[in-house]
Order: C-alpha cells, then structure tokens, then sequence
C-alpha cells in the first residue's frame, strides 16, 4: 500500500473538489497493434488515420522531466499507457528513468499483451514494477471480435505467462464486458484465473471518446455480473488496498484468489479521483473524458524553466473540477468531443 502524503502538506495542491494528485497515466504511444471496436473502431482508425509522428510524441527525456514535476506536487503511482506502449522503440530505457525518480512507489504498464514475451524480461530489469494485460474473452471467436481482428487468446496468455516468469506481479487482467458480445463467456475467463494469483477486472463499457457507439444497452452492470458469479463462486468484499482505489474488490470465499469489478457507470468513484493523464504528444488531462487539456509540450519546448512548468501544472490541478461519470449518471452525455481512449490510455 503506498503512503498517503496528508493532506495539509502545502506542497500537494488540493482540486476545487479537495482531490490529491497521486497517480500520473502517460501514454507513450498513439498507435496500436489491436483496433477494439469499444477504442479504435477499425472504420474510424483505418489506414488513412494519422496518428503522431515521433517528433510530435514527447521525447524520453522530456516524459521524465514532466513526471519529476509531477512527483513534486504529489505523485507517487506512474502507469504507462497507450495506445499499445510496448510499440514505443526503447520503452524499457524510460522506465528506468521513471522508475529511478526519488518519489516513485510504483511503475506499472497497461498493455495488449501480445508483445510482453519478447519484452518482459528487460522491462522488469529496468524497473517495472507490474503490468496489467486487457484480455476480454478466452473464446478465440470472441476475442477477434473484440479487438478487431489481431492477435489471439494464446498469444496475450504467452504474455501474462512471461510477465509471471518475469516478477512483473501482482499482474491484473482487464475484461471489458458488453452485453450481447463477450458476456456470455467471463464465467470461463475468471475461472481460468481461479486459483492463480492474476487478478481478473471485470469493467463496465463506457462511453469514451466519440467514436466507439456507446449504448448504455451495451453495459453489463458490475452488480449483475457479481450477483452471477456469486452464485457460482461465493464472493466476500475485500478492503481497497489504497484510498480511491478505482477497482471493488472481492475474494473467493474459498481462498482461491482475488476479483475486481470496475463500476464507473453504474457506480461512478470521481469523489476519490486521484489521477490525471498525460498524452503523448504533452496534453495533460485531468479526466479521462476531458474534452480539453493544457498543453505542456509547447512551453517546454519553448524553453520553459522548472518553475514555470510547474507553476502550469500546480494551476491545471488547483482548477480542477471534473466528475464526468457523476453526471452522466443523472444527464444525458454531453454533447461535447472527449479525447480518444486510444490517445489518453485507458
Ligand atoms: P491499479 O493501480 O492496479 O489499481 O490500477 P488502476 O485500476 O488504477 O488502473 P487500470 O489501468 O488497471 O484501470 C483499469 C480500467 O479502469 C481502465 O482501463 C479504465 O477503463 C478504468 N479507469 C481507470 N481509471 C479511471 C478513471 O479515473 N475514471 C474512469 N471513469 N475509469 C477509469
Ligand atoms: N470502456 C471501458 N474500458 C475501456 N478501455 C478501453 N476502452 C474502454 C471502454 N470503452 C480500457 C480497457 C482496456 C484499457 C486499455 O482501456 O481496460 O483494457
Ligand atoms: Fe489497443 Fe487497448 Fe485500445 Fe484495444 S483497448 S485498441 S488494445 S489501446
Ligand atoms: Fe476521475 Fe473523470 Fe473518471 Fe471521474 S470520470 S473518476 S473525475 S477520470
């Protein structure tokens, strides 16, 4: 469990909703190897998508110089994301950087999966503390389904199997449930991980971005799915590990292992929400459905100092007002362009 600075230390700005910061997601890389309908539906991000050139995306040394500065007004948690960050040329040499920053508790990755068997060994040498492998269905049918056509069960189980032989643990495994695509088959995903120490999360479908046709008819509540495997399994709730834990835990009453069910539709947890987001070109974003950020790469490249950076990102936190899943809990989603999933990591 990672120490919660108090809150009355000055340096750690409070938000308008009396919010720390203490996770920063960066996502490395707008590319992905996989095109999932519910992130890059494949007619919206085909061949013709212009994703970042490498000079648009942020440089290594200047990812670790804005996470320093993070580290400064709270920030303890570092996940990098995606797109897929095991695209980015040289990942490992960043998170020995990142990892290296006085501050850091704990480095983790978010990933597909498919490429952890040729990287995993190095990663964990450099640092990574854990990966975390989204894997929606063990049906090979379904599983296409769902990430548009790449990769297979095999291949992201050859990953976690690797992250295992690595040291890369706790490992968790994300399944996106929608309704009338893979729900039918996350009884047998959890019972694949039953008795293993890989924790399995079960998410509720959101409606990210503007192009994946969310339809609310879509999300299996996290209840339903609970209630189902409750009768299968008998769960007992688990306390979260850290304050603003984003999943509800649960464990087998049995003993054989650990659940997570992530409810930020039905149960939205913004009141805790301790996280902002940077993209890879250096928009910092302090919701996952933002529909602006400050851009941090322009002064930076401009020649900002560390105090002027700072003072930049101190402000972005103090203004902070966000809580998008609480009012789309009672409104209509607003009309307004979010940022993609793909280019702000999950
Ligand atoms: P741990 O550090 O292992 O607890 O990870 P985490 O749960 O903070 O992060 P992870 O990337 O594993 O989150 C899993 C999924 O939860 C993400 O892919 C998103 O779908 C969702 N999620 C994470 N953070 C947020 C958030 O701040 N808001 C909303 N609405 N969903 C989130
Ligand atoms: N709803 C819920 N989770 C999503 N992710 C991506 N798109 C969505 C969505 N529409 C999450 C998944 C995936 C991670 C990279 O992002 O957890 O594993
Ligand atoms: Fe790629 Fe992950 Fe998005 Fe799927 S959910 S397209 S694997 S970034
Ligand atoms: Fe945080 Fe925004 Fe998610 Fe709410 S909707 S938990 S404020 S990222």
């Amino acid at each position: 469990m990672s120490e919660i600075v108090s809150l009355k230390d000055p340096t750690r700005p409070l938000d308008q909703r009396g919010r720390v910061i203490h996770d920063l997601r960066i996502s490395v890389m707008d590319r992905c190897n996989f095109r999932c309908p519910y992130c890059m539906p494949k007619d919206a991000f085909g061949e013709g998508y212009r994703f970042l050139s490498s000079a648009e995306r942020l440089s290594f040394a200047e990812i670790t110089r804005l996470a320093g500065l993070f580290v400064a007004i709270g920030v303890r948690k570092l996940r990098l994301t995606g797109g897929e960050p095991l695209l980015r040329a040289g990942l490992p040499e960043l998170i020995g950087d990142l990892a290296a920053l006085p501050g850091i508790e704990d480095v983790a990755l978010t990933t597909n999966g498919v490429l952890l068997p040729r990287h995993a060994a190095d990663l964990k040498a450099q640092g990574l503390d854990r990966v975390t492998v989204s894997l929606d269905s063990l049906d090979p049918e379904v599983f296409r389904q769902m990430s548009g056509g790449f990769g297979s069960p095999a291949e992201v189980l050859a990953g976690i199997d690797a992250a295992l032989a690595a040291g890369l643990g706790p490992i968790k495994v994300n399944c996106v449930v929608q309704r009338g695509v893979n729900d039918h088959t996350v009884l047998d995903l959890i019972e694949h991980f039953r008795g293993t120490p890989v924790v399995v999360r079960l998410i509720e479908y959101m409606d990210v971005g503007n192009r994946n046709h969310w339809d609310r008819q879509r999300v299996v509540t996290a209840r339903e799915l609970r209630d189902e495997i409750h009768a299968r399994w008998p769960l007992v709730a688990v306390k979260p590990a850290y304050l603003g834990e984003v999943a509800d835990r649960y464990a087998y009453a049995d003993g054989r292992g650990e659940l997570g069910f992530i409810t930020s539709v039905s149960q939205p947890f913004c009141g805790a929400c301790s996280r902002a987001r940077l993209s890879s070109e250096g928009v910092l974003y302090t919701c996952l459905f933002a529909s602006h950020g400050v851009d941090l790469r322009a002064p930076m490249r401009a020649g900002a100092s560390n105090d002027e950076m700072l003072e930049r990102i101190r402000g972005t936190w103090l203004a902070r007002n966000d809580r998008y899943s609480e009012i789309r809990a009672d409104q209509p989603i607003p009309a307004e362009r979010k940022i993609e999933m793909y280019y702000i990591g999950g």
